[in-house]
């Protein structure tokens, strides 16, 4: 695959938080936030053992986006613009029209919306932009907050796939989940419907 360097990263305001392109000089925020094992508990795979690692893993997940495999993004504090997560897009499929979505938030910022509102921002991207079919996600059995959040977007639940990933000297069973572009089509019909109904209940003259 060739890479395009010309291409522009784009950058989502989600309020307090902003989801922008890694740096380089997040490397250290970077390695500090994968070291919590409240963060990397579930997340199966390798994890950045030091600082040159963490800036090898940063050029990494940079790379997808002008490889046009997929793109990841920073979550940075608005106000320090320190990074305190990560959310996007791998594994872009163009001829079976799919592709992987994942993220991390750090404890500090847990329970108030900040992935749910990122997540929606990046499955619109994902539909727009690389005009797929079918988004999916993988999640530990025991991970119940991450598997809770994807239901709550609208993703759907699959199935299990037994022992699908090995990490660390073990294997874990993993929910798949997927949201189709039907899906999303049908939750914006519904969203659309509402704001239409409040419309309506609110200014009842108007019908
Ligand atoms: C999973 C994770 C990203 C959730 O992020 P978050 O920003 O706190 O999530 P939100 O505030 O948007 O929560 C949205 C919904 O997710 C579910 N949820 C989130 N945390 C939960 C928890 N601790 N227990 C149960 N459900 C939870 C709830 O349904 C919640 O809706 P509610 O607050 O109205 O009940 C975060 O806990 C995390 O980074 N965990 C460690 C890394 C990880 O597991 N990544 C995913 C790997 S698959």
């Amino acid at each position: 695959m060739q890479s395009n360097s010309n291409k522009i990263f784009p950058v989502f305001d989600l309020g307090d938080v902003i989801l922008r392109e890694k740096r380089e000089s997040d490397a250290e925020d970077f390695f500090y936030h994968y070291s919590n094992p409240k963060v990397n508990q579930f997340i199966l795979c390798e994890i950045a053992n030091d600082i040159e690692q963490a800036r090898k893993d940063i050029a990494y997940w940079r790379s997808l986006f002008y490889y046009g495999s997929g793109i990841y993004f920073a979550i940075a504090d608005k106000n320090t613009d320190v990074m305190i997560g990560a959310i996007g897009l791998s594994g872009f499929n163009s001829y079976q029209k799919r592709i992987e979505i994942s993220y991390d938030l750090s404890p500090n910022y847990w329970r108030r919306g900040i992935t749910s509102k990122a997540i929606k921002n990046i499955v619109k991207y994902a539909f727009d932009h690389f005009k797929v079919n079918r988004i999916e996600a993988s999640v530990a059995t025991a991970n119940t907050p991450s598997k809770n959040l994807l239901i709550k977007s609208g993703f759907t639940v699959e199935g299990i796939l037994r022992q699908h990933r090995f990490h660390k000297g073990y294997f874990y069973d993993v929910y798949f989940l997927s949201m189709l572009l039907d899906d999303y089509k049908f939750m914006e019909y519904k969203k659309s419907n509402t704001l239409i109904n409040k419309i309506h209940t609110l200014a009842p003259n108007n019908q």
